[in-house]
């Protein structure tokens, strides 16, 4: 068990909590693994009867981790970061996202499979895949223009413009922008909360009804995505940006074609 994501109980409600605050919470393999892992027991568990995650009132996460992108890419549908896209894709109960700070990437990529979101307004949300020579993730590029526009999540997914927790309100990613990171934590909480006294077999199949137009094509989506994002990741221009990040310096792409 990684000491990076803590894992609490409180009666009916589980909670994820990233853990690995001087790395922004950046997402290691050992973080996703244990996600999958608690998800799928969680899923099997009738104790458990809503999820909560959550990087705590400051920071959500600053997305996969850099190093690991160079040093460990996922090699298959079957690597950690895809059992976590997995588990939280097909997870049958509530699950509830508070989120404040920067939201990065996956930390962005995410809340599109959450079904309550709660964000600080000055919440920084941002997907910079390109900018880091990747592609989007996660269904994104599926999910984002149908819910921002075309025009809109160009911005958001070509150019990769950051927006505040009121835009997410505002666009339908997040239910909710509250003041600052406790009140978003704080509401995240609360509604949760209230998922435990609902009739379980009712939420499932409620929330099956409202996730089942087009998840096959979702489902598709997320593999080809995830499959063009493995080979992006071996990419020399991947490596350049990636390797800038760690080098503390903008990446030069001007020798691509
Ligand atoms: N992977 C690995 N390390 C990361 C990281 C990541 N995704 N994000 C931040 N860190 C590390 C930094 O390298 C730094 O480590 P150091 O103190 O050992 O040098 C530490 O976390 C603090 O980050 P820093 O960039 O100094 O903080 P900041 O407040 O100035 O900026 C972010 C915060 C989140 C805006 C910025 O760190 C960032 O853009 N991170 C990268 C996000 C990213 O590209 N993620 C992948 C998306 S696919």
């Amino acid at each position: 068990m990684s000491e990076h994501v803590l894992v609490e109980r409180d009666a009916g409600l589980l909670t994820l909590r990233l853990n690995r605050p001087d790395k922004m919470n950046a997402l290691t393999r050992a973080m996703y693994s244990q996600m999958a892992e608690v998800l799928d027991a969680a899923d099997q568990d009738p104790c458990v009867r809503a999820v909560l995650i959550t990087g705590g009132a400051e920071c959500f996460t600053s997305g996969n981790d850099v190093a690991d992108f160079l040093q460990a890419p996922p090699t298959g549908m079957d690597s950690p970061v895809f059992q976590f896209m997995r588990a939280l894709f097909d997870f049958s109960k509530p699950v509830v996202a508070a989120v404040a700070g920067p939201a990065v990437g996956i930390g962005t990529t995410l809340l599109l499979h959450c079904d309550l979101v709660y964000v600080s307004r000055d919440a920084k949300l941002r997907t910079p895949f390109v900018n880091l020579g990747l592609c989007p993730e996660f269904g994104s590029s599926l999910l984002l223009p149908r819910l921002l526009g075309q025009a809109r999540a160009s911005e958001v997914l070509l150019l990769g413009e950051s927006f505040t927790g009121g835009q997410a309100a505002e666009w339908g990613i997040a239910s909710a922008a509250l003041e600052d990171g406790p009140s978003a934590l704080a509401k995240a909480r609360e509604m949760a909360l209230r998922f435990l006294d609902l009739a379980p077999s009712a939420l499932a199949v409620s929330k099956r009804l409202m996730r089942a137009p087009g998840r096959e094509e979702l489902r598709k989506v997320i593999e080809e995505e995830g499959e063009l994002f493995g080979q992006r990741l071996r990419s020399p221009e991947a490596i350049e940006a990636l390797s800038a990040f760690m080098q503390r310096r903008k990446p030069d792409f001007s020798k691509f074609a």
